[in-house]
């Protein structure tokens, strides 16, 4: 679970004092951890609790009355890679089935991008109620996954149907729920990802670099891993976070030579090639041993060509399919359609820095794939994650 996010949604049951055992046992799987409370929830456990124990804020209200920031549903549910609403009342599992929106948890599940997975928790003759027999398989209809709820005693005495499953049985639920979401057409597979820009010294203070962030080639590594490849992440320098796996290596490097190096070294063993690297075309010839000073007027630097490390991997390829990025200003597809055929790839993911939002830094990007059948297929503006999901996709189809 390392590197899951995780968001829990409490509602207002006796059961939520166990959602603290609960944020434990995720967090010590390595997951993130954020959590919704509804109002009424507070009741049961405190707002504090929750947050120490998560180690982040807790979204309750729409607004913060504090700061007057607001907690965005929206955000929430890009966030997440699922979403986990223990204890469901009545009351709320109520307002899921119906669409009602008047709490930030409900406005999130409505927002929600990932799977929702809930436990009930009520008592032993409002479970056995019709009603809530008929939103609970309404919601199971609308995708949602139900942990049922477990027999014992309840909070009111009686002994029957109602609790919520115990914290340990929730933390099944969510590991069975990642492990259905691996693909088996991808799941073993060994993914080369490079990522993130180059820099190439100039002195020991400097260097020639670009605005690549890594983020893309960061958000592919991500959905490699969740399908259940094992990914060789060789990453230029980023500012992002480290990706977090058993089934993952990371190799840091900084200049081109770096880049080819870590790629020469892993390539033969690797099914699939995804290069997302901005990798500089030129570096200085001579860097210089001490800081450069200042002297005349002008400074000529002198640059030699960078080593083509996809194009490296595309004339040596036995078994792999071979993935290129091409970020261009003007002649978008003429330019791709030369890459993809010089570079020896199976496809190119194409776009353009002239498409607002798209390209370095973004959260976002808008692509198109061209393949070595010709076939072109654009895709709408989205999310990097998405984009992604929308290439790991396109390869897995492109595969069978
Ligand atoms: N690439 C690479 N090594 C290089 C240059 C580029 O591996 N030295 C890879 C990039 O990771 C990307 C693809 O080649 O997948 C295309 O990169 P791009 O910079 O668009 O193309 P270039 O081949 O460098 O051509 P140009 O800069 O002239 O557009």
């Amino acid at each position: 679970m390392q590197g899951k996010r995780i968001l829990l949604g409490i509602t207002g049951g006796i059961a939520a004092y166990k959602i603290a055992f609960l944020i434990r046992l995720l967090k010590k799987t390595g997951a993130e951890v954020k959590c919704i409370m509804t109002p009424a929830s507070s009741d049961f456990i405190s707002p504090l609790v929750v947050s120490t124990l998560s180690g982040n804020p807790v979204g309750i209200e729409f607004w913060n009355r504090e700061d007057g920031s607001w907690n965005n549903h929206v955000e929430y549910g890009l966030w997440a890679d699922v979403f986990v609403i223990a204890p469901l009342t009545a009351n709320t599992l109520s307002k899921m089935s119906a669409g009602t929106c008047d709490n930030l948890l409900l406005a999130t599940y409505l927002s929600m991008k990932s799977k929702s997975i809930v436990a009930p928790a009520m008592d032993l003759d409002m479970y056995a109620h019709p009603t809530t027999k008929r939103n609970l398989d309404k919601l199971e209809a609308d995708g949602v996954k139900i942990i049922p709820a477990e027999s014992g005693q309840l909070a009111s005495g009686l002994d029957g149907t109602g609790r919520m499953a115990e914290p340990e049985t929730i933390l099944d639920g969510i590991l069975a729920y990642f492990e259905t979401k691996k693909d088996p057409r991808i799941k073993g597979k060994k993914v080369l990802i490079t990522a993130g820009p180059t820099y190439e010294n100039i002195d020991p203070v400097r260097f020639i670099g670009n605005h690549s962030s890594g983020k893309m080639g960061y958000a592919i590594a991500q959905k490699f891993l969740d399908d259940g490849a094992e990914v060789i992440l060789i990453s230029g320098p980023t500012k992002l976070k480290e990706l977090e796996s058993s089934k993952l290596k990371t190799i840091h490097v900084r200049s081109a030579n770096e880049m080819l190096e870590a790629v020469q070294s892993e390539w033969d063993s690797c099914d699939i090639g995804i290069f997302s690297a901005a990798v500089a075309d030129y570096r200085p010839a001579e860097v210089a041993e001490q800081k450069i000073k200042k002297s005349d007027d002008e400074m000529v630097l002198r640059l030699v060509k960078n080593p083509d490390i996809l194009k490296w991997a595309g004339d040596n390829k036995t078994k792999q399919v071979l993935v290129g990025f091409a970020l261009e200003t003007n002649n978008l597809q003429e330019n791709a359609q030369k890459k993809l055929e010089k570079k020896n790839l199976n496809f190119i993911v194409m776009n353009s820095l002239a498409d607002q939002g798209a390209g370095f830094g973004h959260d976002t990007n808008k692509i198109s794939i061209l393949d070595d059948h010709n076939n072109l297929r654009s895709f709408e503006l989205k999310s990097k994650k998405e984009v992604a999901n929308d290439i790991v996709e396109y390869l897995k189809i492109y595969s069978t």
